[in-house]
């Protein structure tokens, strides 16, 4: 019996960072969502670090106007580091020294204009070449013991084909997320057969939804070059990703942790609660405040 061939490794991802983050208004008039800070670092380092974790090698951002700071957030800060060394600040300065890339490790590319999600996944086409390679929204932070990437990349590893996270929603709010229909969502790898943009609760073919973190093979560009409108007048990436199941293995798992949805302003106090009630620093802290509020 001949062997499944490997999978080619996931070594790139993209981060689409020039949405406008119209509901964080006006906090994001002229400053980028995904720098929006979740207990001591911004949402785009969180998620940078979950992909560095999943043994991800080079980073595209695909930045739009008013966008500079997240690669400035990344950069060198030569003043700031000799400052913190000389005073001896070391715990500090390795904080800083873990938000830089090492250099040709950030790729940025800029989406004129914010057409849809999908159309900035498309704007990576060029970069990512003929490779797999994984996308992460910045708005969305998964917290649990393992990086949710990085367990992503483990089953990717033995499964191949592309794969997406999902979560488990209750049925009364199918309406508001991407739903998977899959035969059996007991199963630890499942098939997806399809996908659904917020279904009724009484037409929804699963109560598992999709949560922003996915491994892709390059054919997805083919589709989302046709950049095909969907809804809100949107190139939306569910729409190509439709067109791929039953092409090619498309597969879904769960992570054995939780996501927060950070691009809401209710989800993203949420996320400040549960990464300060677990940070050292504060965290007992945080945990007085709660009982003094409720
Ligand atoms: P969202 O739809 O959550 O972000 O996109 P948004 O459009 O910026 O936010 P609201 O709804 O107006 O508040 C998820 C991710 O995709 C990026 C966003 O920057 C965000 O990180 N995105 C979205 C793009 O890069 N380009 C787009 O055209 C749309």
């Amino acid at each position: 019996m001949s062997k499944a061939a490997t999978p080619r490794p996931v070594k790139k991802a993209v981060f689409p960072v020039a949405g406008l983050g119209t509901r964080f208004l006006p906090a994001t008039k002229a400053m980028p969502k995904e720098m929006l800070t979740i207990c001591d670092r911004p949402l785009i380092q969180h998620v940078v670090e979950e992909a560095r974790e999943a043994g991800i090698e080079e980073f595209i951002f695909i930045t739009g106007r008013h966008k500079e700071l997240l690669e400035e957030h990344f950069d060198l800060q030569h003043e700031l580091e000799d400052t913190l060394e000389a005073r001896g600040k070391s715990a500090l300065l390795k904080k800083v020294q873990d938000a830089t890339f090492p250099a040709g490790k950030l790729i940025l590319t800029r989406q004129p204009k914010p057409l849809g999600l999908g159309h900035a996944v498309w704007c990576a086409a060029r970069i990512i070449g003929n490779e797999p390679f994984a996308v992460l929204l910045p708005d969305v932070l998964m917290k649990g013991q393992h990086s949710c990437l990085k367990e992503m990349v483990d089953t990717y590893n033995k499964t191949g084909g592309n794969l997406i996270a999902v979560e488990e929603v209750p049925r009364a709010e199918t309406k508001n997320y991407g739903i998977i229909d899959t035969k059996d969502q007991t199963l630890e790898i499942m098939p997806v057969d399809g996908l659904v943009e917020k279904p009724e609760p009484e037409k929804a073919p699963s109560t598992l939804s999709v949560v922003g973190r996915y491994i892709f093979q390059p054919e997805l560009f083919e589709y989302l070059s046709a950049f095909e409108t969907g809804a809100g007048g949107e190139i939306q990436l569910t729409d190509a990703m439709a067109k791929l199941i039953g092409k090619q293995p498309f597969n879904a798992v769960r992570y054995n942790g939780k996501s927060y949805d950070c691009g809401s302003r209710l989800g993203f106090v949420e996320a400040n609660i549960a990464y300060g009630l677990d940070d050292p620093e504060i965290g007992d802290g945080v945990r007085a405040l709660l009982k003094r509020y409720t």
